[in-house]
């Protein structure tokens, strides 16, 4: 990649301040590619930059925009080109809420299903352009083993994710032929700042096959590596992605059910 070269050469990677994100823009600077870090705590991801100067790695130019709000994916768009476009778009921010739906705030859920999926589709939709013009684009979408079934007591986050999967793999299809690689990433726990902002408590701690972010970060880049549509890390997750298309619905919900419950 040379400065020179007009085509794109920026990854956009959003939610780039903590977690998955934040692997994800160390490991793509590092292999050599530039990007554009986007979240709100721009402190996060001045860190990151100073980081990647540090180690002579690709430079990581922080963005720092609530993605939650109108016009957000356009201000992004603007950002991307004012630094030569976009050839990766990892939508990576989102978040969950966790306990009875009718108990959660609802400006709450609002703000989630915008930034899970409105935001994600926006953004998407303004960078195709550029992700076209690499030649080569990636549009990574930042899913979850919580697309496969219903998740009861995280019924709105396990719905937006259903949507990032079923979105992933639709538009992976138009796409065929273009050049562009549409993939869905849909991992089980990992130990991030997730668990806290949706109000998990200690449960992610005990759960069978929890990766770091690191992990994390290193299968999704393994994932476009392959130019896999859908993939999901771990063995655990993708025995019971798989097991859940041959059961009975009723029997996946009542089994998410009992293993998602709130402890009394
Ligand atoms: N951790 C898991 O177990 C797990 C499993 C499957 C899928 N996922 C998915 O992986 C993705 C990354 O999550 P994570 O686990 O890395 O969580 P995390 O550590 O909480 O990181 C979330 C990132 O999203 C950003 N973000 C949140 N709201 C934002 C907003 N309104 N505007 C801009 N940026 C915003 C945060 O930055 P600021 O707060 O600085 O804005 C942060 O950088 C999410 O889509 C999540 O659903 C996570």
């Amino acid at each position: 990649m040379s400065p020179t070269d007009p085509r794109p050469t920026l990854a956009v990677v959003t939610g780039a301040s903590a977690g998955i994100g934040a692997a994800l823009a160390r490991d793509i600077s590092r292999r050599g590619r530039p990007v554009l870090a986007i979240a709100r705590r721009i402190e996060r991801l001045q860190t990151l930059a100073a980081e990647a100067r540090a180690l002579g790695q690709a430079e990581i130019i922080p963005f720092t925009v609530d993605l939650a709000r109108e016009g957000a994916p356009e201000k992004v768009a603007e950002a991307a080109r004012e630094h030569g476009g976009a050839a990766w778009l990892v939508n990576n921010a989102g978040f969950g809420a966790y306990g009875q739906f009718e108990r959660l705030d609802p400006a709450r859920v609002r703000e989630m299903i915008r930034l899970n999926c409105e935001t994600l589709v926006l953004l998407s939709h303004a960078l195709l352009p550029d992700l076209r013009a690499a030649g080569d684009g990636v549009l990574l979408n930042v899913a979850s083993a919580a697309a496969f079934q219903a998740t009861p007591y995280m019924s709105v986050y396990g719905a937006t994710k259903a949507f990032v999967l079923s979105f992933s793999e639709g538009l992976a299809e138009e796409l065929r032929g273009t050049g562009v690689y549409v993939g869905a990433y849909c991992p089980g726990p990992v130990s991030t700042e997730f668990g806290e902002v949706a109000g998990v408590g200690s449960r992610f701690e005990r759960v069978p096959g929890l990766l770091t972010a690191e992990e994390a970060a290193r299968e999704a880049l393994a994932q476009i590596e392959r130019r896999a549509v859908v993939h999901v890390p771990t063995a655990v997750y993708r025995l019971t992605s798989t097991a859940v298309r041959f059961m009975p619905r009723a029997v996946v919900r009542r089994l998410a059910a009992l293993a998602h419950r709130e402890e009394k």
